[in-house]
């Protein structure tokens, strides 16, 4: 791999910044650590620097050296909606761990450190009989991951719950974002663009009585049993549905369900899924997204943007081809 000659004899000067880092920051470094364990695929290479800091200031210290020497960085929560790249990548990735797990209520709110795993957040919302978080259930990944990519569900998403969102910005400051700043939109916020860490967030809830809270969180569980894949590696829905239609709709139609490459598949159960069955790697997601695209467009004219991340050392060119490809171009 390319990178690795970087790896194993770095010039002088770059040895004295990662020396540096590994003294500043109080976390765990696991240097040319494998990211596919922290990826729900299950995919995705090495990369130079997976850091878990321990608090806060150490968030704050972790940004500044990035800034400082230029070292790209990449943020991962619960590695849910994103598609790492084989190569890995040369640069950091930040993963806040159990340090950033916790909840506090204070009258109806939920604060909420950003590891915290939504499903957990739910739940204490249901022991303290607030109602606001049932259309979480059967959602993976982590609050602060859920509020970047505004996750929910087609009438319900993250960005309606937040009051306040506590981020660390890319010179390392502490900032406050309040619901207005985060832009929100169909999966998408300001913090899929700006690349600052959500360290904590308080969510807007109502009291509820408890069986009316209970009965709001089966209908989502049931609601997705039998719709979506739930055992088999996945990301979730991998396209956004274009307007007045659904992307898994349309793959059917098509007859795309089932097709494979390699050790990879578009689901039986849910045409907007690609199912990792182990044993296969990124570029075969890669390749089924481009053809759920092209027949796609063939077929209907219709341009399926993803709504997954691409991440990592990717070929830029292979990349847009699928991440660019709604905005029309090379077919
Ligand atoms: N459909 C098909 N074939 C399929 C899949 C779906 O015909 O293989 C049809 C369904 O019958 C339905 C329509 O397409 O009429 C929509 O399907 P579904 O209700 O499963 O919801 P979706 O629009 O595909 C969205 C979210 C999901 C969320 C569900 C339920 C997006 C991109 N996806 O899916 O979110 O769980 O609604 O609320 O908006 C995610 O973002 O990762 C995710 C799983």
């Amino acid at each position: 791999m390319k990178g690795e000659s970087l790896l194993n004899h770095p010039p002088r000067a770059e040895v004295s910044a990662w020396d540096q880092f590994r003294k500043l920051v109080r976390g765990k470094i696991s240097e040319n650590q494998p990211i596919a364990p922290y990826t729900s695929y299950g995919l995705g290479g090495p990369v130079r620097a997976l850091v878990e800091p321990k608090d806060t200031a150490d968030v704050q210290a972790v940004m500044r050296w990035l800034a400082e020497h230029r070292v790209p960085y990449l943020l991962l929560g619960g590695g849910t909606n994103v598609l790492f790249a084989d190569e890995g990548f040369r640069g950091v990735v930040i993963r806040l761990g159990k340090e950033f797990q916790g909840m506090a209520v204070e009258g109806e709110t939920l604060r909420a450190k950003a590891a915290t795993p939504l499903v957990l957040a739910m739940r204490r919302a249901r022991q303290e009989r607030l109602s606001g978080l049932e259309f979480c259930a059967g959602i993976p990944g982590t609050v602060g991951g859920a509020i970047a990519g505004n996750a929910g569900t087609r009438t319900e998403w993250m960005g309606e719950r937040v009051c306040e969102v506590t981020v660390v910005d890319d010179q390392g400051e502490v900032r406050t974002l309040e619901k207005n700043d985060l832009h929100c939109a169909y999966r998408h916020t300001v913090l899929k663009e700006k690349a600052w860490p959500v360290v904590e967030a308080v969510l807007q809830l109502q009291p509820a009585d408890r069986e009316v809270i209970d009965a709001n969180m089966r209908r989502y569980f049931q609601y997705r049993r039998g719709r979506q894949p739930k055992i088999e590696k996945n990301a979730g829905s991998v396209f956004k549905n274009p307007p007045g239609d659904f992307a898994g709709r349309l793959v059917e139609q098509l007859g795309l369900k089932g097709k494979r490459v390699g050790r990879c598949r578009i689901s039986e159960i849910h045409g907007n899924f690609i199912i990792h069955e182990g044993g296969g790697s990124a570029r075969e997601v890669l390749a089924l997204m481009r053809e759920i695209q092209l027949k796609v467009f063939e077929a209907t004219g219709i341009r399926l943007e993803p709504e997954i991340l691409p991440m990592g050392d990717w070929n830029p060119e292979e990349i847009a081809a699928v991440w660019d490809f709604s905005k029309g171009g090379d077919e």
